[in-house]
Formats: C-alpha cells, sequence, structure tokens
C-alpha cells in the first residue's frame, strides 16, 4: 500500500488512558508535513497550526527533531482567568517550580512574566526559577489554557552535531537525519544501518540518539570521513567499505540518503538493485531521494509506504518510510 501522507501511526498503543499530555511543536510552514508527521510518529497526533497536540499518549520526545517539548495537564480552561480558577479550585502543589508560558495568541495582551505571576499565585507551593524542581508549562491559545508538568524536551543534539569536521557538498541537513530516523518508530536501543553513509549524517544522529550504528559507503575516503566524525564527537559506530548492493546483515532500522547521479537510467538501475537488498536487511526502511521511487519498495517486497515530500528552494526531497 503506497500512500503520500503520514496516516498511520502502528507503533502506537491503542489503550485508552485518563491522563492527557500537551505537546508543543516548531512552527515553520514549509516543514509543516515534516513537523506533523514527526508528532505523530511519537504520540500519534497530528499538531493544530499553532505547533499544539493533545494526545493520551506519554512518551520520551528528547530525541526529536521537531517536538519541542511534552508536558502532562494538570489543568485547563477556555481563557487565563478560568486556567487560573480551575489550577486553585484542583488545589494544584508543585514545591520549587517554574513556569514556561507559551503564549499562542494575538488576543491575550499580558507579558509572559504576567501571565506565570498569575498562574504562580493559584498554585500552592514555592517557585525556584533559578533551579527548579518542576517544571511547569503554561499554554494559552485563542481559544484554551492549559497548564502542564513537562516531562520530556528536546536536547536539539542536531545543533553540536552539525559542526562536523568533514562534510560533502550532498551531505544531508542535520536535523532532517534526526526527523528521517524518528519518522521509523523504531526507538533506541536499535540497530540502524545506513548503507550509503558518506560523511555520517545519519551514523552521528543516530549514535547519539542512543542507535547502535552502522555504517557502509562504497568510497574509502566516504568511510574515513563517517569514522573521523563518530570520533571527533566520541560516538560510537562501525563503518565499513562495501558496495551496499551486497552487504549482509540483520537490522532494526534502515535509513539513508541514495546515491544520485547524472544518469537518471543508471540511477534507476542502482537503486532497483539497492532495495533489492534492503529488503533483506530490515523490516523498516526509511530512505530519502530526489524523486519519488515509492513503487520500488513495493515491487521488492515492503508491504508499506509512506512518501513524505520535502520541499527546498530549488527542489524537492521525497522522504520514504517503508514497511515490510
Ligand atoms: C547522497 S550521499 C550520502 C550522504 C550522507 N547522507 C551524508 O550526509 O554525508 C550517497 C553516498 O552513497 C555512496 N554510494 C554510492 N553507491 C554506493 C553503493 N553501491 N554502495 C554503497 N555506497 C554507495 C556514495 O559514495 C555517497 O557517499
Amino acid at each position: 500500500m503506497i500512500s503520500a501522507v503520514f496516516n498511520s501511526s502502528p507503533w502506537i498503543s491503542p489503550k485508552p488512558r485518563a491522563m492527557k499530555y500537551i505537546y508543543l511543536t516548531a512552527r515553520s510552514e514549509p516543514e509543516r508535513a515534516l513537523i506533523e508527521a514527526e508528532l505523530l510518529s511519537f504520540a500519534g497526533v497530528r499538531p493544530d497550526e499553532k505547533g499544539v497536540g493533545i494526545s493520551e499518549v506519554k512518551t520520551d520526545i528528547s530525541n526529536a527533531a521537531y517536538v519541542k517539548v511534552g508536558a502532562e495537564i494538570l489543568a485547563e480552561a477556555p481563557d487565563l482567568d478560568g486556567l487560573e480558577a480551575e489550577v486553585a479550585s484542583k488545589g494544584i502543589e508543585a514545591e520549587g517550580f517554574a513556569i514556561r508560558v507559551e503564549r499562542l495568541t494575538e488576543n491575550l495582551k499580558l507579558r509572559s512574566t504576567e501571565i506565570a505571576a498569575r498562574l504562580a499565585d493559584a498554585i500552592r507551593g514555592r517557585p525556584n526559577l533559578s533551579d527548579p524542581k518542576v517544571k511547569l508549562l503554561a499554554v494559552l491559545t485563542d481559544d484554551r489554557a492549559y497548564l502542564g508538568r513537562i516531562f520530556s524536551e528536546y536536547t536539539k543534539g542536531w545543533l553540536r552535531l552539525s559542526k562536523k569536521p568533514y562534510t560533502t557538498s550532498s551531505s544531508l541537513p542535520h536535523r532532517l537525519a534526526r526527523l528521517m530516523i524518528n519518522l521509523s518508530g523504531v526507538r533506541p536501543p536499535a540497530k540502524l544501518v545506513d548503507p550509503c553513509c558518506g560523511a555520517g549524517t545519519i551514523l552521528l544522529e543516530g549514535a547519539d540518539m542512543g542507535y547502535e550504528v552502522t555504517g557502509y559507503d562504497i568510497n574509502y575516503k566516504m568511510c574515513q570521513a563517517s569514522r573521523k566524525n563518530l570520533s571527533y564527537f566520541g560516538l560510537k559506530g562501525e563503518v565499513i567499505q562495501a558496495d551496499a548492493r551486497f552487504i549482509e546483515g540483520e537490522f532494526d532500522l534502515l535509513v539513508t540518503d541514495l546515491p544520485y547521479g547524472r544518469n537518471m537510467a543508471a540511477d534507476e538501475r542502482l537503486y532497483d538493485e539497492l532495495i533489492s537488498n534492503f529488503v533483506n536487511l530490515s523490516p523498516v526502511a526509511v530512505i530519502v531521494t530526489a524523486r519519488d521511487i515509492s513503487e520500488l519498495f513495493i515491487k521488492h517486497g515492503y508491504r508499506s509506504v509512506d512518501v513524505l515530500p520535502s520541499p527546498k528552494s530549488w527542489f524537492t526531497r521525497y522522504i520514504h518510510v517503508a514497511r515490510l
């Protein structure tokens, strides 16, 4: 089954829970489809246009590329006045707390510090802004106000890793590599392979996120670049020079950025041969290419492929998530 959008989230437990969780994502119109797909993969919901997603799933988002924070909802109301009253009437207690305010509405004229002060007055307990024991999140939208207890925040690991010493003109952006890993739904610890690893962007992100990473590249110089990049950050990973059409192994997750040349017919043949081998390496493959090649995954035995276009200023990348 080929679908052009991410409709499925098979790794999410469907069990309903009483607790509700609020997630906030980064907001960027060109990357909107990517951001939606990432929250869907983590929490089974899409964010609204303000980047707010409400879910019954509590999940660690520290490795996320675009999901910034997750909080357990303690109180909610239609507006700030209502929220203050709700916090007071519920007798919400927190010792040594700090409140981070996300004002996602133009309707509220108060500053964030004033909003935090009003909510702090309604909470039983003392604030501690310099070394908070409890981190709270206040979210104000046009028609809803929430107070939550933060349980997970993204670490933005890609910022550090994108300063790797060796790179190439065809290296992927680090944040995109992190997103691709996350779209798989296969969470660490797990065995990740990049069969065409180049300078190792995906390997670096994967190793930083807690995966056991293995990279292959046909080009010796690229293998050396990946090895040096991993060791520069003190990250572990194995890198082997080999032709990805013939490698063997068992991995939980394959993530790669396929090579592209000037000759479309040659690329076509290479992709066909690569994917016919990838199906033997991993039950889940997340692959980015310069065009939609979803039919190749089905041809070689993957049962479903989601395709997510990622537009850039002068070309579009296609992220494929294929499952056996
Ligand atoms: C688009 S680049 C990967 C870039 C990489 N993601 C990065 O961020 O640096 C594709 C890589 O595939 C490698 N490659 C090409 N044909 C290959 C093959 N048959 N087996 C393994 N690697 C191959 C190339 O040497 C190149 O480094």
